[in-house]
């Protein structure tokens, strides 16, 4: 459980009373209350009105606040605050404001608008939040720490620029070694004074690409080490706060909201520092339930499948996709019951009232603009409250069973991302998530893990577009395929070093030996240009058709040991008849090797072959698209929640009796769920 002291589903969200007068609190009291809130997440962005200047510190309205919740009942996620300094701070001390990767200085506005690297934005961080751990780390209302708001801004300044060369003296102790991992003699770059190296922006090494527009560098290994850099430099601002924080009260535990797959943070690093991780999701329109549930799962493997907290979604609608669609009747609800189902225990919102000003006006709340209880969302809000009371302590603290796993690594993304070719067209998380969804129509159960996690637990594991292979991942794949284990990588796997260096010899480098493979070279086209994936012989039992079409890269394949298969070959090119799926037995274990960007049919119906194969069984048989089903764990006891995402009945067969922890009724063998409906199944 999160913080024993709310044994319940937390149930709330952002408030931000200070934008109202205090007729309006009593109102949102009653209002929260009529909706079973039971938890308030206040103070985020209120350091100008705390500091009103240098030496003035005023905590009146947030001791109000705080009392006034506390005593109806609705406990506190507080926040620090500190995601936008006062005005005045940065009109004092102008090294607070970053600097843009244009190398523009910005002034004072908006939000995660400072330097992470700037001692004043620390010293004075720390200060305020020295205060409030001091005044409120043991209130009782107060059970988790929400520090700052979803950072993520890099910076280019000169502070930063001067701690950059410190870093990497650290790290690589002469000029020479920087010079070779960075391969500076690629266009007459060499370094021979840590003074001229420079951060890396758009008046240097980064450009707009003239064809596609995109960013894109010039210096891959001083880029991807800038990224590490500045990931660090934001996470030692968090960790500024939560080392304060635990000095006065080690038991409440700390977050602060991640944000799925945000590029800039490298997250798995972060879930290290946090107590519990928390993370704001914001569907889009063209997103279907299996993308959101792919964000659900990386936000849960961030810590090793611990209990997370949905710490915003709207009720409604954004203010800030380019079409704000509204969340549908009863979609709100089944998103909740997803986060839950995914490993949440929280449902909470952005925000509890609708803003009068400012950008967010337009983003839904769970009190609108109309001011009260009688509009739809409010009554939808309403009723998703009393449920998720009634559930009680229920599924708290349950885990996701899953046995299967796909690879994701922050660092991998940065490096492939960043490379000049082969394809402008590879985008690093939509390709992980195409495994992911393979795996998830499976019924497979699936977890997302970094590359220091566990393999072990697995039956299979699915790493795509492993571009990077740092040191110690060789050996962790071998000695997990050596005992049994499942594996499968793709093209693009197995390049290059940590310092996005070629490993030489024959790509995939050191995937070479377990998958049995040479890739000789790899083709690109345009994405409308399309190859096709041949079903061999032995394997056609157990796919639908004879070919499914690929695109984007096409790796030409040598097979290279005696142990290996090709189970799909190309249609057309001159790389007709020649491997593009292949597998080989490695010692227990299997490892496959897929050379292109597969259709989502094929995917779908390979990983089948895999599972029937490798006898993985799946969590449930025949489950139509539309149907989610995951399993959480506790004590011994299984709940498994069922969610039709679609507008139609679908029909599942849930084996033996089962009895459903919402409604209480008892089911049993083929039943079926309506749309946007949920069942949450106890054995
Ligand atoms: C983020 C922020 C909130 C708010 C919402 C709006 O998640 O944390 O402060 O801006 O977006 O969707
Ligand atoms: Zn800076």
């Amino acid at each position: 459980m999160i913080n024993p002291k709310l044994p319940y589903i937390w149930y709330g969200g952002d408030y931000n009373p200070e934008q109202w007068s205090k007729d309006i609190w009593q109102e949102d009291i009653r209002l929260f209350k009529l909706a079973n809130i039971n938890i308030a997440t206040v103070n985020v962005f209120s350091w100008s009105l705390l500091q009103p200047s240098e030496d003035e510190y005023d905590f009146s309205l947030l001791d109000e606040i705080i009392e006034k919740l506390y005593e109806n009942g609705i406990y506190i996620c507080l926040a620090t605050s500190t995601a936008s300094q006062p005005h005045w701070m940065s009109v004092k001390y102008p090294e607070v404001l970053p600097v843009d990767i244009n190398g523009n200085k910005r002034s004072h506005g908006g939000r995660v608008n400072f330097c992470p690297n700037s001692k004043i934005y620390r010293y004075f961080s720390g200060k305020l939040v020295e205060k409030l751990a001091e005044r409120y780390a043991n209130h009782p209302a107060i059970v988790v720490w929400h520090i700052a708001n979803e950072y993520g801004t890099y910076c280019y300044c000169e502070t930063c620029e001067k701690e950059f060369r410190e870093w990497l003296k650290k790290k690589y102790g002469t000029l020479e070694e920087l010079n070779k991992r960075w391969y500076t003699t690629f266009w007459g770059q060499t370094i021979y004074d840590w003074n001229e190296i420079t951060v890396p922006t758009l008046r240097n090494v980064i450009f707009h690409h003239w064809i596609t527009g995109k960013l894109s560098t010039v210096a891959q290994g001083m880029v991807l080490d800038y990224y590490r850099f500045m990931n660090e430099s934001i996470l030692e601002c968090y960790l500024n706060e939560y080392r304060i924080i635990k000095k006065y009260n080690p038991n409440i535990p700390v977050t602060t909201n991640l944000m799925g797959t945000f590029k800039p943070l490298n997250y798995f690093e972060w879930a290290k520092h946090m107590d519990v991780v928390s993370w704001d999701s914001y569907p889009f329109y063209e997103d279907d339930y299996i993308n959101v549930a792919f964000r659900h799962a990386l936000m849960r493997g961030l810590k090793q499948g611990e209990p997370f907290m949905l710490m915003e979604q709207t009720p409604s609608q954004t203010n800030w996709h380019p079409y704000c669609y509204i969340k549908r009747p009863k979609v709100m609800r089944l998103l909740s019951y997803q986060a839950l189902a995914q490993g949440a225990d929280t449902v909470m919102f952005f925000q509890l009232r609708q803003s009068r000003g400012g950008p967010e006006k337009f983003h839904g709340a769970v009190i609108s603009h109309a001011g009260h209880e009688n509009t739809r969302v409010f009554r939808e809000v309403k009723e998703l409250g009393e449920e998720l009371k009634k559930l009680g302590d229920k599924i708290l603290g349950s885990k996701v069973n899953s046995q299967t796993a796909v690879l994701f690594d922050w660092e991998n993304w940065w490096a492939l991302e960043n490379s000049q070719g082969p394809s402008a067209a590879i985008n690093y998380p939509q390709g992980v998530e195409s495994y992911y969804r393979a795996l998830f129509e499976n019924q497979l159960g699936v977890d997302i893990i970094g590359i220091e996690d566990n393999f072990e637990k697995y039956k299979l594991i699915v790493a795509p577009l492993l571009y990077m292979i740092k040191p110690g991942l060789e050996e962790k794949i071998k000695n997990y395929v050596e005992k049994g284990g499942i594996f499968i990588t793709t093209t693009l796997s197995g390049i290059v070093d940590e310092n996005d260096l070629v490993y030489l010899g024959g790509y995939p480098g050191p995937l070479r030996e377990i998958l049995g493979i040479w890739v000789e070279e790899f083709d690109a086209l345009p994405p409308e240009v399309k190859n096709e994936i041949v079903i061999q012989t032995d394997y056609k039992p157990y796919f639908s058709r004879e070919s499914y079409e690929c695109n984007l890269v096409f790796d030409v394949i040598h097979m290279e040991k005696d142990t290996v298969r090709a189970i799909g070959l190309y249609k057309k090119d001159y790389y007709k008849g020649s491997p593009v799926v292949t597998v080989n037995k490695y010692r227990n274990g299997f490892a496959y090797y897929i050379g292109t960007f597969p259709s989502k049919e094929f995917l779908k119906e390979f990983i089948k072959y895999i599972s029937q194969t490798h006898k993985i069984e799946p969590l449930f048989k025949d489950v139509p698209y539309g149907i989610e089903i995951t399993q959480r764990v506790k004590d011994g006891k299984v709940f498994t929640f069922l969610l039709n995402h679609s507008e139609e009945i679908k029909t599942i067969n849930i084996g033996g009796k089962k009895k459903d922890l919402l409604t209480g009724r008892e089911y049993e063998g083929l039943i079926d769920i309506y749309p946007r409906e949920v069942l949450i199944l106890e054995d």
